[in-house]
């Protein structure tokens, strides 16, 4: 018999029941004999051996259930080599957990981080196989992540314009996203925005106001903008962390980046500016379908690779073909946004600035 472990790490995302239910579902209809065991909150469970014999209903009817059937937590790649409060070697108890019942492969569905930690434990000399969740669409080696294109049509958020064009205002959207900027330019483009600023691209905020004043003097009664929670001005790039850090202790203190940016461009050009922060909405509800498809196709990727035992590897997508990619190859590695791509200067083309020039 096979025996499967599978897990939900880092923040959650739409699609990530989707994906394990085309996990389950290949395994339970390729393997004549397979258990699937599902461990509780992350790489916790796996810790601690928190974890539940799954049977095929549990698998049943969670295509379109946002979140995850198992749970999730965050466990810092940073301090898996830090023992717990009681002295717990974490990763020798995950690899106790493992070899204590007796798993052939544990299936690990997480963004940067848990990528690093299933790359360490297939390093350690676990079978581990797994799948790239994310909003911020940020994973090396794949051209898509699951939960990217579900978070986008949340941060579209087309009833901004109703209201900003009634009042006259400014507005600002943030989106999610950490330090890349994928989530911000899909769903600034996809809703209009008029200004994107990514952390890719450092933004000057005057180059930012005269954009907006330059709309008003065209008669636009508006101005939107998508900005990225990871949003860095040119002068705050510039900078060592050292000298940030200083910088923000001594400066005003803002609840985030769009409220910043938001006091300038008030200040500066008058404007009435609002600032909407949609935050961990963005991860939450049903997943689109263009996510569930993608989800139902790397699952059953993954299971042929558990079925093939081809371990070590994440199911990826590219040039829309599921492929795989070495863990190795994998962990530690940023997919940002090229400042120079084609979208941008695409976006750029219809007049959209992203604040740079
Ligand atoms: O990585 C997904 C993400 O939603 C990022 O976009 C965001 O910066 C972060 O997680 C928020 O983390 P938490 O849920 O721990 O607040």
């Amino acid at each position: 018999m096979r025996r499967i472990g599978i897990l939900t790490s880092g923040g959650d995302c739409q699609a990530l029941n989707a994906t394990m239910r085309g996990v389950a579902k290949s395994l339970y209809n390729m393997l004549d004999d397979v258990e699937i065991i599902g461990f509780e909150d992350g790489y916790k469970g796996l810790m601690y051996a928190d974890y539940q014999i799954m049977k095929p209903a549990d698998f049943s009817g969670i295509l379109t259930q946002g979140g995850t059937i198992l749970g999730t937590s965050r466990q810092p790649f940073k301090q898996m080599r830090v023992p717990d409060e009681n002295g717990l070697d974490k990763v020798e108890a995950m690899k106790h957990t493992y070899k204590k019942l007796k798993l052939s492969c544990l299936v690990v569905l997480g963004g940067n981080g848990s990528q690093k930690t299933a790359n360490m434990l297939s390093e350690e000399g676990l079978n581990v196989v797994s799948l790239p969740k994310t909003i911020d669409n940020d994973l090396w080696g794949t051209d898509m992540t699951f939960g990217f294109q579900s978070a986008v049509e949340v941060a579209t958020i087309d009833c901004i314009h109703t209201t900003a064009a009634s009042h006259g205002r400014v507005f600002i959207v943030e989106v999610m996203g950490h330090k890349v900027g994928w989530l911000t330019l899909y769903a600034g483009l996809a809703g209009g925005a008029d200004i994107i600023l990514l952390p890719e691209v450092p933004y000057d905020i005057q180059v930012v106001c005269d954009a907006i004043t330059k709309r008003t003097k065209a008669g636009k009664r508006f101005s939107i903008l998508a900005v990225a929670e990871g949003a860095i001005s040119k002068e705050d790039a510039a900078m060592s962390k050292k000298e940030l850090k200083e910088k923000k202790k001594n400066g005003v203190v803002y609840p985030s980046v769009a409220y910043e940016i938001g006091a300038k461009i008030q200040e500066v050009t008058g404007s009435e500016v609002r600032v909407t922060v949609p935050g961990h909405m963005q991860r939450g509800g049903e997943p689109c379908p263009y996510d569930r498809v993608l989800a139902t196709r790397l699952g059953a990727a993954a299971a042929e690779l558990i079925i093939n035992e081809e371990y070590g590897y994440m199911a990826a997508l590219k040039n829309n073909e599921i492929t795989k990619v070495p863990l190795s190859e994998v962990a530690g590695k940023l997919k940002t946004v090229d400042p120079n791509c084609s979208m941008i200067k695409e976006a750029k083309r219809i007049g959209i600035s992203f604040g740079d020039q």
